[in-house]
């Protein structure tokens, strides 16, 4: 069964409420495209709006971080039973900036995408390499660490309903998209890994978006490659251009 593409703003932290409400009523009409799977990922604060605002529509509302408790003394976190009654249906999980800037590693990615399935919330699971390591030859070797680690512990069955990103640190914000053939290479090996981990019916089940620069001129070429099932949009989301992302095949 071919799999259903899946392409996913991440807003990450831009737009208040009130613009996120404007935003989504310009968007709505640009992204009405059944053959994808249409999520937007708001701040958390935007989440209640949002989810209103998207009511009748084929966009989802996603979040764009969670935490791996269920609830308790973790002043400023947001656990998932809070998203799933907020109505969220996805969660970007260990975004390269989370890595970075909040310390978080494979670990607690992993410990995030087991409680996100506990509560059937789709996981975005981010992966991806530095520059350095992709000059210095090991992107392969470092994704497939990433992967391994982010489903410890998940059963094939979760596995084939969760969605991985792959991002190249070295193309998000940077207007320097990875090219085609770079994307398609590491989305195979991570179909690869998944396969090798579970088996062959996981592995073509799982889908695989590509995030880093996308823009409507990169998404046709990119989402038409055999191992990347959509795009994980920063910049380009929060724009009208994220109309022509969604409708890459029209
Ligand atoms: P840009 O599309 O702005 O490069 O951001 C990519 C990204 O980080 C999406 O999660």
């Amino acid at each position: 069964m071919a799999r259903k593409k899946i392409i996913a703003g991440n807003w990450k932290m831009n737009m208040t409420p009130s613009q996120a409400v404007e935003l989504i009523n310009t968007l709505k009409p640009l992204v009405g495209n059944d053959e994808v799977d249409v999520v937007f990922c708001v701040p958390a604060i935007d989440i209640i709006p949002a989810v209103e605002a998207v009511k009748g529509t084929n966009i989802h509302i996603g979040a764009e971080n969670m935490y791996f408790e269920e609830k308790g003394a973790f002043t400023g976190e947001i656990s998932p039973a809070m998203l799933d009654d907020a109505g969220v249906k996805y969660v970007i999980i260990g975004h390269s900036e989370r890595r970075e800037y909040f310390a978080e590693t494979n670990e607690t990615v992993n410990r995030k995408v087991l409680k996100a399935f506990e509560h059937d919330i789709t996981p975005i699971i981010c992966c991806g390499e530095s520059l350095t390591q992709r000059e210095q030859g090991v992107t392969i070797d470092f994704i497939r660490q990433q992967i391994k680690v982010a489903f410890l512990n998940v059963t094939a069955d979760q596995a084939k309903k969760a969605v991985i990103a792959y991002e190249p640190i070295w193309a998000i914000g940077t207007g320097k998209v990875a090219t085609t053939e770079q994307a398609q290479e590491v989305c195979k090996a991570i179909r690869d890994c998944i396969t090798e981990i579970y088996d062959a019916a996981t592995g073509e089940a799982i889908r695989i978006q590509y995030g880093g620069s996308v823009s409507a001129s990169s998404a046709p070429e990119l989402f038409a490659q055999p191992d990347i099932d959509g795009g994980l949009v920063g910049g380009a989301s929060l724009k009208a251009d994220f109309g022509q992302i969604v409708c890459y095949n029209k």
